[in-house]
């Protein structure tokens, strides 16, 4: 792993151990651990009830594990961390309420989503805030949290004109510059014959900082017919590079480019905020210490437990950083 894999990886750690230690209600929320958790940059999706968001994220890692389908499938924010680990080790999925299950089976993961999804919101199809934390680790992802939404619900309209579009009015709200939106359009293959969408691809429509990108995922055909991802996506390369509208895009379009297109600028922001992260990881060291240094008074194995991890995880990451300014790269390994 390059060293900016692993600074990246110490810190989505140090997330998740804080993540785990709110959990136990041990630490406040203006300490430098809440910073810590905001320091790092995720991936929100937003978009029209079934305009395939998940099947987006799904793409993104490379896995079948997300329910999808028509009408309102996902009915609470999944977080989902995505751990880069070794090549050759195993691959496996861990859902934070269920800590040290290790999932090595991506249909059940999709069954403990759904059945957690209904042990709050009982079956009823209503829509809860309270998010469902999950963690991937594999060889195939880059170090990234990703966050599945349920849909802006409102009546479909065929053709909607992209700029007048809630997603993109709410994008606009939170991201008035644009350097934070990336415009994803799915369901190309589904346009109307004699129709294409060059306008929004080519930024016509509307104009982003980042270029637009052009999907075609599984049908829900596709999806009962159980067409794996590896076919998918081969098949969605196929439909750019043969297609007479988008050809020219071919190199540009598809979830593939998506997924290096997201961390490449990942990578970016993060070498931007490193200095800043190193600071906040060098205040929680001494704020941690000063904690553990308390812990006579009665406190929660498990919760003494976190603290202790994410001492260590800041202290590797104080390390390596070190190792990395010391090896005199401090401009980035590229
Ligand atoms: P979400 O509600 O935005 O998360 O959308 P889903 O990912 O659950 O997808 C909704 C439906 O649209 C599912 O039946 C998918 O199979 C289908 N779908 C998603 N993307 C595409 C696509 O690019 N092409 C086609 N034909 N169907 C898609
Ligand atoms: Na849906
Ligand atoms: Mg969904």
């Amino acid at each position: 792993m390059t060293t900016m894999e692993s600074l990246i990886g110490l810190v989505n750690r140090i997330q998740q151990a804080c993540t785990k230690l709110g959990d136990y209600g041990g630490s406040d929320n203006n300490n430098s651990f809440s910073s810590l958790w905001e320091a790092l940059p995720s991936v929100a999706v937003l978009g029209g009830q079934s305009s395939g968001k998940s099947s987006v994220l799904e793409s993104i890692v490379g896995r079948d594990f997300l329910p999808r389908g028509s009408g309102i499938v996902t009915r609470r924010p999944l977080v989902l961390q995505l751990h880069k680990i070794d090549d050759g080790e195993t691959e496996y999925a861990e859902f934070l309420h269920r800590p040290g299950r290790k999932i090595t089976d991506f249909a059940i993961v999709r069954q403990e989503i759904q059945d957690e999804t209904d042990r709050i919101t009982g079956k009823t199809k209503q829509i809860s805030p309270i998010p469902i934390h999950l963690s991937i680790y594999s060889p195939k992802v880059v170090n990234l949290t990703l966050i599945d939404l349920p849909g802006l619900t409102k009546v479909a309209v065929a053709n909607q004109d992209i700029a007048t579009s809630d997603a993109i009015k709410l994008s606009r709200e939170v991201d008035p510059s644009g350097e934070r939106t990336f415009g994803v359009l799915t369901k190309l293959d589904l346009m109307d014959k004699g129709t294409n969408a060059l306008d929004v691809l080519e930024g016509r429509s509307y104009r982003l900082q980042h270029p637009w990108v052009g999907i075609v995922n599984r049908s829900q055909a596709d999806i009962n017919k159980n067409v794996d991802m590896i076919v998918a996506r081969r098949k969605e390369v196929e439909y750019f590079e043969t297609s007479p509208d988008y050809g020219h895009l071919a190199s540009k379009m598809g979830s593939e480019y998506l997924a290096k297109l997201l961390s490449e600028h990942l990578e970016r922001v993060i070498k931007a905020r490193i200095p800043s992260i190193t600071s906040l990881i060098n205040k929680s060291i001494e704020e941690l210490e000063s904690e553990m240094d308390h812990l006579g008074r009665p406190i929660a194995v498990d919760a003494g437990a976190q603290l202790y991890t994410i001492l260590e995880l800041c202290r590797k990451f104080e390390r390596v950083f070190k190792e990395h300014l010391d090896g005199g790269r401090s401009g980035g390994d590229r």
